[in-house]
């Protein structure tokens, strides 16, 4: 028997959950619930970089959680927890942070992109792909399935778990990146990727009303509606084919070359199709935020499972340095 392979991910409450997230990530979590072992964590630490209000962490907090068991993450199969519940990870950060050159965290994409968009450099900042290795290594994650965007964070945490290993002998399993493969491709409304920065995205649990705004709100070019038109250069083609069935795909493709067929119809379709893909998970989503004890329930029992899991990892960091 070998054993199973667990699975790590960790998603940031630092804002509403939209389709990029979904296609970019969610959607791999959730399916891979039923390949290994899962822990899912809502980054509430990691958060506190950019979000400095405490009434609305804890809303998106709760609301990222309402959000995977939405959207089918089973609670009995998959941990699923809030980061800041196992706070012993702080102290295994810190092991990794004593070992880690300056130079590799000075390299890390994230942290210059950000300070490139004027966000304050602070410590916090700078120290957060420890934070993440740290939350990597406590569970000991063979597979750690993320955006693109987090690839270079996960390869800096196999460095780190290097770096240790060597010094002190071979506590931390090393793990591997998985990258979701619709990650990156998820155009926004102005045809860019889909992202919080960019202001561009369309909400997972919008109402209907600002579903619809997001959706009528796509950009396109000013071809009539009598001209063919390329169906793989316009977002509403692009993002109707992650919630279409093959062949509805297909039909909008021919409807585009064919010419007749306009973008405003095109948008009625991908927004009705939105409507029937989410459409039950957005019922769960709002009954589940009615009840945020039984949100709360869920997250303490993830919350028991996953430190018993961190505790044995640090217990065993902090026997090889010699602090136990
Ligand atoms: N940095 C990740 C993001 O912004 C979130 C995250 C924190 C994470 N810790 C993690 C992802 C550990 C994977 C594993 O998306």
């Amino acid at each position: 028997m070998t054993q199973p392979k667990r699975f790590l991910s960790g998603i940031q409450p630092s804002g509403k959950l939209h389709l990029g997230n979904y296609f970019g990530a969610i959607a791999q979590h959730l399916a891979l619930q039923h390949e290994g072992e899962a822990f899912y964590f809502i980054a509430n630490y990691h958060a506190l970089t950019t979000i400095n209000d405490a009434a609305q962490l804890r809303a998106l907090t709760r609301e990222v959680a309402a959000a995977y068991l939405a959207l089918g993450l089973d609670p009995q199969r998959a941990v699923l927890f809030r980061q800041s519940d196992v706070p012993e990870l702080h102290e295994l950060a810190w092991l990794l942070a004593t070992v880690t050159g300056m130079g590799l965290l000075e390299r890390a994409h994230a942290y210059k992109d950000k300070v490139a968009r004027g966000i304050a450099p602070k410590v916090g900042l700078f120290y957060y792909p420890v934070l993440m290795a740290a939350d990597i290594l406590a569970y000991r994650s063979n597979v750690v399935p993320v955006g693109a965007d987090q690839v270079q964070h996960v390869e800096m945490t196999r460095d780190m778990a290097g770096y240790f290993n060597h010094t002190y002998g071979e506590v931390f399993v090393l793990p591997e990146v998985r990258v979701s493969e619709v990650a990156g491709i998820v155009p926004g409304t102005d045809g860019q990727k889909m992202s919080k920065s960019y202001g561009n995205v369309i909400e997972l649990f919008a109402d209907d009303a600002a579903l619809k705004k997001s959706v009528m709100g796509i950009v396109t070019d000013s071809a009539p509606v009598e001209a063919p038109k390329d169906p793989e250069r316009n977002a509403i083609f692009q993002l109707y084919a992650l919630v279409a069935t093959p062949e509805e795909k297909a039909a909008m493709a021919d409807a585009f070359r064919a010419g007749g067929y306009g973008y405003g119809e095109a948008k009625k379709a991908l927004l009705a199709k939105l409507k029937t893909f989410f459409g039950p998970a957005r019922e769960r989503f709002a009954a589940l935020l009615a009840r945020p004890d039984d949100i709360e329930d869920v997250l303490r029992d993830g919350a028991r499972r996953a430190r018993a899991e961190a505790l044995a990892t640090i217990e065993a960091a902090r026997a090889a340095c010699g602090l136990a």
